[in-house]
C-alpha cells in the first residue's frame, strides 16, 4: 500500500481543505495519506510520493510552500510529486480569460518580466524536483478572516480590492476529486520501492 505525503502552505485554510479532500479520495483507493502544514517541515523521506499546494497571494506562493520545495528538493526529486495552487477567485482579475488561457499564468504572473517573480520561483524548483504535474484550483476568500500579513492588508484597503477579491468559496471540488483520482491511478501503476 503506497504512503503520500500532503503538504499544504495554507493562509486562511482554503488550501489546507484541498489537501485534506485530495487525501480523502486517496484513501478511498487504498492509499495511505498524511496532511501536513508546510510550516511543520515534514520530512518526505519516509513516504513514496508527495502532493505539494500553495495558496497564491500578488503572484507568490506563501511562502512556507516554497521552503519546503527547496529544503527537501534533493528528497522529492527521487519520487513521484504533484504540485497545486490555490489561486484564481473567479470574477476576479485573476481568472483566466480569453487573454490569459494559462490557468498557471492567471494565478502565479507572466513567465518572464515585471509580476514573474513567483512564477519563476516555482518553475526552478520543479526544475529541481520535476513534479509529474502543477494543477491550478479556484480558492476562497473570506472578508471576514482577518488579514494575515501587511501586505495582505494593504491590498484589502486598496480602492478597487472588491473587483480583485470576490468574495466567497470557488473550489471545484469536482475537478479536485479527478485529480486525486488521477494522481490514484498512477500510483497504482508506480513500483514504490526506494
Ligand atoms: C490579498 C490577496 C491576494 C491574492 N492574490 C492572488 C494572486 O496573486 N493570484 C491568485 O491566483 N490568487 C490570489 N488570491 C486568492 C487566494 O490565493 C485564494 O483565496 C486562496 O484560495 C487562498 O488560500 P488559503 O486560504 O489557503 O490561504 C489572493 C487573495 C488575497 C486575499
Amino acid at each position: 500500500m503506497p504512503s503520500v505525503l500532503i503538504v499544504h502552505a495554507s493562509r486562511h485554510g482554503a488550501t489546507a481543505g484541498i489537501a485534506e479532500r485530495i487525501a480523502e479520495v486517496l484513501q478511498s483507493t487504498g492509499v495511505r495519506t498524511n496532511v501536513v502544514d508546510a510550516a511543520e517541515m515534514p520530512d518526505p523521506a519516509p513516504f513514496d510520493a508527495c502532493v505539494i499546494g500553495g495558496g497564491v497571494y500578488m503572484g507568490k506562493w506563501v511562502s512556507s510552500g516554497t521552503e519546503f520545495l527547496d529544503r527537501f528538493a534533493s528528497t522529492l526529486a527521487t519520487r513521484p510529486i504533484w504540485l497545486f495552487s490555490s489561486g484564481p477567485l473567479p470574477g476576479s482579475t485573476k481568472e483566466p480569460t480569453a487573454a490569459v488561457e494559462d490557468p498557471i499564468e492567471s494565478a502565479l504572473g507572466p513567465a518572464q518580466g515585471p509580476g514573474s517573480g513567483g512564477r519563476r520561483q516555482i518553475e526552478e524548483l520543479s526544475e529541481r524536483i520535476h513534479p509529474r504535474d502543477h494543477r491550478v484550483f479556484f480558492g476562497a476568500f473570506d472578508p471576514s478572516d482577518p488579514p494575515r500579513s501587511m501586505s495582505e492588508r494593504v491590498v484589502r484597503m486598496m480602492p478597487g480590492s472588491k473587483g480583485i477579491l470576490p468574495p466567497g468559496d470557488f473550489r471545484d471540488w469536482p475537478a479536485i476529486e479527478a485529480w486525486a483520482r488521477q494522481i490514484a491511478g498512477a500510483l497504482s501503476t508506480e513500483p514504490v520501492t526506494l
